[in-house]
């Protein structure tokens, strides 16, 4: 398929949702994008060798040195997916929270998978907030990002049972396997201009 939609994705960590997302449009050559970039904030990031097996491009953009200056890191993240001619950017497993000068540029092109039912639980430890208020269903979600946090228009959410004896551990497993079904397809999705809300069981 010509004209694909390049896609930049940023990851801090293992990258396992970034695997699933570039795995997606490797795999299927009628996937309306293609991986561009694989951008980290942390140079020891798993996701990045995982990226590089893959023939992604990657890039290191440190966010230690520029201290409590947000808008300076921000300024050095953006180059390399500007360079990379993103058209869309996905935050997958991306441990920085992004001012709205850095959102701004990207409104209405930039997701984010948050590990609750949004607008449930935004923010951390989303596992353990969910035992701890008793819910019997957990999930996750894909949003467009907005200047507020975890805030975005939902594009698309997956459910999981709580279970007698969960520890957050074995919640954010199976959440994570959720993950990895629900951000491809609301991805493909989006990018063939889809903005109905995916469910998955
Ligand atoms: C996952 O809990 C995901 O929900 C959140 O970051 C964590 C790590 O994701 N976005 P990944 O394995 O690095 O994709």
């Amino acid at each position: 398929m010509r004209n694909k939609k390049a896609v930049a994705i940023l990851v801090s960590g293992g990258g396992s949702n970034m695997v699933a997302l570039v795995d997606s449009m490797l795999n299927d050559p009628d996937h309306p994008g293609r991986p561009c970039l694989v951008l980290s904030n942390n140079a020891d990031a798993g996701g990045l060798k995982r990226a590089a097996e893959r023939g992604v491009a990657t890039a290191v953009v440190d966010h230690r040195p520029f201290g409590s200056d947000r808008a300076a890191f921000e300024a050095e993240l953006v180059k390399p997916i500007l360079e990379a001619g993103a058209d869309v950017v996905c935050l997958a497993g991306f441990m920085r929270v992004l001012t709205a000068g850095f959102v701004s540029q990207f409104e209405g092109r930039m997701l984010n998978i948050h590990p609750s039912l949004l607008p449930k639980y935004k923010g951390l430890h989303t596992h353990a907030r969910a035992l701890e208020a008793g819910d019997a269903r957990h999930g996750c979600t894909v949003h467009e990002v907005t200047p507020l946090l975890d805030d975005g228009p939902i594009l698309g959410q997956a459910e999981v049972p709580v279970l007698e004896g969960d520890t957050p551990d074995d919640l954010a497993a199976r959440v994570l396997e959720q993950e990895h079904r629900l951000y491809p397809a609301v991805l493909a999705r989006y990018l063939r201009g889809e903005r109905s809300v995916l469910h998955l069981g």
